[in-house]
Formats: structure tokens, C-alpha cells, sequence
């Protein structure tokens, strides 16, 4: 498979942490120039330039000889990775969410982990009220039946949807994306409810006009359930047959969190059971496989796009590659997932 051996530009990289000579990065993807352009002048970089995910036996072989790796949010980060790259001294996932890296086995080896947050926000939230504008509004429906060549003109009582406007938004794990997220909501003169393992500042709460309630009420008065929690062992299944029933049976759940926060088969069921209206998803419980059962007219499926603007990727990507340049210029990255690795080191 590809390799792309880039030799490093210029001479900088230097105040390296103990290392003497310049660090060995490999990188999953080949990313964007404007990422390229900051790895290159620090390192001897070996990017992966294949088109799809690095293969896992790939991964484990490169890392060998490596100082930093630059991941993807499908490259699993675990004790056998780190046991394949006994140099590694920086994982940087190009990526928020870092579900796919284990951070304790990170801490103990005292390698430091990187994620990119806060440059997708504003992408993210875009992406949830596209789908849930299009699960409502049956636009996936529109578009196939307008292409299918059967359409023959307006018609009073055909596709037809829900509003969105002046509904109740229901958004679960009230972070960065789920406010902004609930930002939009304002616009759409919607009532907004949100749960969350803790309540946010009263200025934020008033400046969104959102409130804070049991997660249990939450599913019983929304229209659309968004969801926005980071996956861990908590939210794993968070969406379970007990919570979908509590939902009314005219509601709406858009995912743009992570796949396993939904129990497909229970969402299928509900859907099925009709205790559903539909779901608007953008990733999935073991992608790129998609349950069977969601392949109906009441699911919008998309294909984990949601911060997937050119501008949203990029900045991301560079903001990955920075916490590498930083860490190897001996100080501390920005956005360090286990800053007790640095005191450690
Ligand atoms: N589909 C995509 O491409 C895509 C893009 C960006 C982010 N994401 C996902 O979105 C997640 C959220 O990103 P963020 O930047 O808003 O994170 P964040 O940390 O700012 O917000 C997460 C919120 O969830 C809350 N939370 C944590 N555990 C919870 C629980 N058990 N129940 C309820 N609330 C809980 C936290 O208190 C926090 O308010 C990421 O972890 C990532 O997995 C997906």
C-alpha cells in the first residue's frame, strides 16, 4: 500500500523533548496541506496515503519505529498499539470525540493524547438541524420520488411532514455542540429542554432560553431528541427499548454523537412498533455496517459527515498536527487529554 515518505522542510523542530534527532511521525491519513505544512517542518513523517483506514496489522507495524502518531477516529488507540510503538510519546486524533483511544493505558505508558475541540462546534450543529430539517420535512423521500420520474405536480396531501418551528428540542449532553446545537433552536422558535451529567451556568441557560430537566422528561415532552454526549461506559446504549418508550410516538432522534449511544435493534423496534416517527443519523453502532432495519423512509442515514465542511477538517487537522509540533518544541499542547502523562513524564 502507499507510503509517502515527505522529508522534513526546514530545520525547525528544535528544544525537542530528549530527543536528539528530529521525531518520527506517522500520520493515518494524508490529511491537508495546511497540516502538512506544519508536521512537515518538524519531523520525519510517514504518512499513510491510502484512500481507505490504514489496514490494523499496517498500523501496528509503523508505529514500531515511531515518536508521535497522528490518528483518525477510527484508528483504534489501545495497550496493544502502544506495546507495537514502545517510542510513542504523543497520540493527536484528528478528532473531538476520542472514544478510540484508551487514555488510562496512554497515562501509564506516559504518553500524552491529544483531541481537536471546539473548531467543529458550529459544523456539528449545522449537520444535526440539516437532519433533523430532512427527517422531518421527508426531504430524502422528496428528492428520490422527484428523481424516481413519478412525480406529477404539486399534490395537497403528499409527503406530508411535521413541523420543526415552534416544536420542543430535546437535546441531551449540553457541551459545546449541544449549544450550539440549542443556538438554533432560537431561531426556530422552539422550547428547549436539555439533561446532562451537569447543569450549565444560569447566563448560558438564559441566553439560549433553554432548561435544564430529568432526562425523563426530556423524552417525554420533545418532538426531537438530539443526541450530543461524548461515548463512554455511561452513554452506551443511553438510547435503550426503556428510554425509546418514554419518547412520544410522534418524536424524532437525531444522532451526531457517537453510533453506540443508540441501541439499534431497540431504535428498530420502535421504529417497526411505530412508538417512533423516525430517526436522522450520521453515525452508527459498527460502521460502516448499517442494520438493516434502518434502511427505511422514516430513517435519514448519513454517512458520518458531521463536521465534514472543508474548512471544519482542516482546522482540525492542523490543530492535531499543532499539538505534535508543540509537544516536540517541549511544551505543553494545547488540548491534552491526560495532562497527569506530562507531569508524569
Ligand atoms: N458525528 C460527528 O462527526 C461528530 C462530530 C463532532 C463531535 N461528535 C461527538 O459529539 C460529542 C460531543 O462533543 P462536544 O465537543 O460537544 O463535547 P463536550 O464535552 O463539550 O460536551 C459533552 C456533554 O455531554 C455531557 N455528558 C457526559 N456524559 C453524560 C451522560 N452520561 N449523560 C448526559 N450528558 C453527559 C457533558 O457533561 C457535556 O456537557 C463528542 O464526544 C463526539 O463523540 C461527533
Amino acid at each position: 500500500m502507499p507510503r509517502v515518505k515527505c522529508a522534513p522542510i526546514a530545520a525547525g523542530g528544535s528544544g525537542e523533548v530528549g530527543m536528539a534527532s528530529k521525531p518520527k511521525i506517522l500520520v493515518t491519513k494524508l490529511l491537508f496541506p495546511a497540516a502538512r505544512a506544519v508536521l512537515d517542518k518538524t519531523g520525519e513523517i510517514d504518512y499513510w496515503a491510502g484512500p481507505e483506514a490504514i489496514p490494523r496489522a499496517e498500523l501496528l507495524k509503523r508505529v514500531a519505529d515511531k515518536d508521535a502518531l497522528v490518528c483518525l477516529l477510527n484508528d483504534k488507540i489501545d495497550a496493544e498499539l502502544l506495546a507495537a510503538g514502545p517510542q510513542l510519546r504523543i497520540v493527536a486524533t484528528v478528532s473531538v470525540g476520542y472514544d478510540n483511544i484508551d487514555v488510562p493505558a496512554c497515562t501509564a505508558r506516559k504518553v500524552i493524547a491529544t483531541n481537536t475541540p471546539g473548531v467543529l462546534d458550529d459544523t456539528t450543529a449545522d449537520l444535526a438541524w440539516a437532519l433533523m430539517l430532512a427527517i422531518a420535512r421527508r426531504l430524502v423521500e422528496g428528492d428520490a420520488w422527484v428523481r424516481s420520474g413519478n412525480w406529477r405536480g404539486f399534490s395537497m396531501d403528499h409527503l406530508l411532514g411535521a413541523d420543526v418551528y415552534g416544536k420542543t428540542l430535546g437535546i441531551i449532553g449540553f457541551g459545546r455542540i449541544g449549544r450550539c446545537v440549542a443556538k438554533r433552536g432560537l431561531g426556530f422558535g422552539m422550547r428547549v429542554l436539555y439533561s446532562g451529567s451537569k447543569r450549565a451556568p444560569v447566563d448560558v441557560e438564559r441566553e439560549l432560553n433553554a432548561e435544564f430537566v430529568e432526562q425523563d422528561r426530556l423524552f417525554n415532552e420533545s418532538d426531537f431528541v438530539s443526541l450530543h454526549v461524548p461515548l463512554n461506559p455511561q452513554t452506551r446504549h443511553l438510547i435503550s427499548k426503556e428510554n425509546l418508550e418514554k419518547m412520544k410516538r410522534t418524536a424524532f432522534l437525531i444522532n451526531t454523537s457517537r453510533g453506540p449511544v443508540i441501541d439499534e435493534a431497540a431504535l428498530v423496534y420502535a421504529l417497526e412498533s411505530k412508538k417512533l416517527a423516525g430517526a436522522a443519523l450520521d453515525v452508527y453502532e459498527q460502521e460502516p455496517f448499517i442494520h438493516a432495519g434502518l434502511k427505511r423512509p422514516n430513517v435519514v442515514l448519513a454517512p458520518h459527515i458531521a463536521s465534514a465542511s472543508l474548512e471544519t477538517r482542516t482546522k482540525m487537522a492542523v490543530i492535531a498536527a499543532e499539538n505534535v509540533v508543540t509537544f516536540f518544541k517541549g511544551k505543553k499542547p494545547a488540548n491534552m487529554l491526560n495532562p497527569e502523562a506530562w507531569k508524569a513524564g
